[in-house]
């Protein structure tokens, strides 16, 4: 696990983007894996950006949504499928073959869901999953108490979630109650995780994740048993953590530290 320290939201987004970007020049068919909200989109801004300018391209591409609200229509501005289409995809050139989605109407919910994990397998796995991070941390939608080895299934939402969420619905009827989601053992599987957070709100979620006890009751602390998960968050959302000064070091350090390892296999 990593924690990297930036200054505000669109040096997050920099970093994330530059990740990814270094990824795919080592391998093209990178396999992604996309989360919804506010806090990745500066990300879909900055590769929309790449593409733009010819520094990357996203026909060998494949992306998996990580998790989608049950029973909204797909042209429902809140359901994944929409947000990803308008935030990211009708901007680059992925195929839209390459693009996996839970479906928010599934007929029958656990094949469905069954098939979606048989595809990311299909697909060689997910090499870099985007995350954000809820108040109470959870993540894609595994809520408090989700088995830390869950798979992709049906969640109930917690009711602060319903009402973090509330506000991009019109109608308070509208909001969905049950999710579907990639599981805590699904998101786990990745090669790459990185979880991007933003704000004094999601300080204490972030405290609890990175320097807490793993638990169920803060989903996102999973990933400190993952070897490659990166946890790159702003001042803001950092501002609790009590081994920010280490973390900064070992970050402004890192280029020094290889050149050191490297000297030292020599
Ligand atoms: C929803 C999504 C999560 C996201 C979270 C935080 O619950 N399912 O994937 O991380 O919201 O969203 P935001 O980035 O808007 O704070």
């Amino acid at each position: 696990m990593e924690v990297i320290i930036k200054k505000d939201y669109s040096e997050i987004c920099e970093e994330a983007v530059n990740v990814i970007h270094r990824s795919w020049h080592k391998k093209r068919n990178l396999v992604l894996g996309l989360a919804t909200g506010k806090t990745p989109l500066g990300v879909y801004e900055g590769l929309i950006r790449l593409y733009s300018e010819r520094k990357m391209d996203f026909s060998d591409v494949s992306a998996f949504s990580l998790d989608e609200y049950l029973g909204l229509p797909e042209d429902h501005p809140q359901s994944f499928a929409f947000y990803m289409q308008h935030n990211f995809f009708r901007h680059i050139n992925i195929p839209r073959d390459n693009i996996f989605r839970l479906d928010a109407l599934p007929g029958d919910i656990e094949t469905h869901c069954r098939e979606y994990e048989k595809k990311i397998q299909s697909a060689g796995g997910i090499d870099i999953q985007i995350l954000g991070i809820g108040k109470n941390g959870h993540i894609g939608f595994n809520e408090p108490s989700s088995s830390l080895s869950s798979r992709t299934r049906v969640k109930t939402l917690t009711q602060e979630t319903i009402e973090a969420n509330a506000h991009f619905f019109r109608d308070r009827e509208d909001i969905p109650r049950y999710c579907l989601t990639m599981g805590i053992g699904t998101i786990m599987e990745s090669r790459k995780i990185l979880l991007l957070a933003s704000g004094k709100e999601k300080a204490e979620a972030i405290r609890q994740s990175i320097e807490g006890s793993i638990t169920a009751s803060i989903p996102a602390s999973i990933l400190q048993l993952h070897p490659q998960a990166k946890f790159i968050i702003d001042a803001e959302a950092a501002s609790q953590l009590t081994q920010r000064k280490y973390y900064e070091w070992v970050y402004d350090h890192k280029d020094k530290v290889d050149a050191f390892l490297a000297n030292k296999k020599k």
